[in-house]
């Protein structure tokens, strides 16, 4: 799937070991959480648009660049919230628009309860960041929320996917790319990822 990118990256590797792991407590499993984003934003960021520039170095005056995409965070409730803080020690300008989603547990289906989408688009790159990408119905309903506000560019940036969501996701919205740290087995018979993580909002704010 030529729109999926899984990071090959060592230091994504064994964090995401560390983040599976059960024995990892929700403080250490936040802070996995933050890495992880910067690393997978980090590779989801790599076309930026540049503009040249010269700055004046205490030398002389050197070349520069400007990234000149106007960037906005589409965190999915509640998962979602414990990526921003690693994104924005990359991009602290980058704005936030929170979107709240849940999923029915019995149909698996996502429900919107919370939309904070400014009224006017000014940003040229979405990324919606969720870290689990099960059935999937929770990206695409996200994608379709942005798109219909008229988000020009969306990326979406994961930790774990399963092959039933990133398939959803990429039939829905071909154009979307997705960065994740891991694709894994398969679902089990309650949607959860398997062998993924357990329920990634539980672990971040120590709820289970
Ligand atoms: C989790 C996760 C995704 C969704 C993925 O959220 O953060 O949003 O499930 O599943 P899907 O691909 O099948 O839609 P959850 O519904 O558990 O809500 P929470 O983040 O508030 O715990
Ligand atoms: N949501 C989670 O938090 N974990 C899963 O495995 C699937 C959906």
């Amino acid at each position: 799937m030529s729109n999926l990118h899984v990071s090959e990256h060592p230091l994504v590797k064994h964090k995401l070991t560390l983040l599976r792991d059960k024995k990892t407590d929700h403080v250490k499993f936040r802070q996995l959480v933050r890495e992880l984003s910067l690393l997978l934003c980090y590779e989801a960021t790599r076309d930026l648009r540049l503009t040249d520039t010269s700055v004046e170095t205490p030398m002389g005056i050197a070349r520069g660049s400007h990234v000149t995409h106007e960037i906005g965070l589409v965190p999915i409730l509640r998962a979602g919230l414990g990526m921003v803080e690693g994104l924005w020690e990359l991009i602290p300008s980058a704005e936030v628009w929170h979107i709240g989603l849940y999923r029915d547990e019995k149909t698996l289906q996502p429900v919107q309860y919370y939309n904070k989408l400014p009224p006017e688009v000014r940003v040229h790159l979405c990324l919606i960041l969720d870290p689990m990408l099960a059935t999937g119905g929770s990206a695409v309903a996200a994608a379709d929320i942005l798109k219909k506000w008229g988000a020009p560019l969306i990326k979406y940036v994961g930790l774990i996917g399963a092959p039933e969501g990133v398939k959803a996701l990429s039939e829905a919205h071909p154009e979307i790319d997705i960065h994740l740290a891991a694709v894994d087995e398969r679902l089990n018979e309650i949607g959860y990822i398997v062998p993924g993580l357990g329920d990634a909002g539980d672990r971040q704010f120590g709820t289970t």
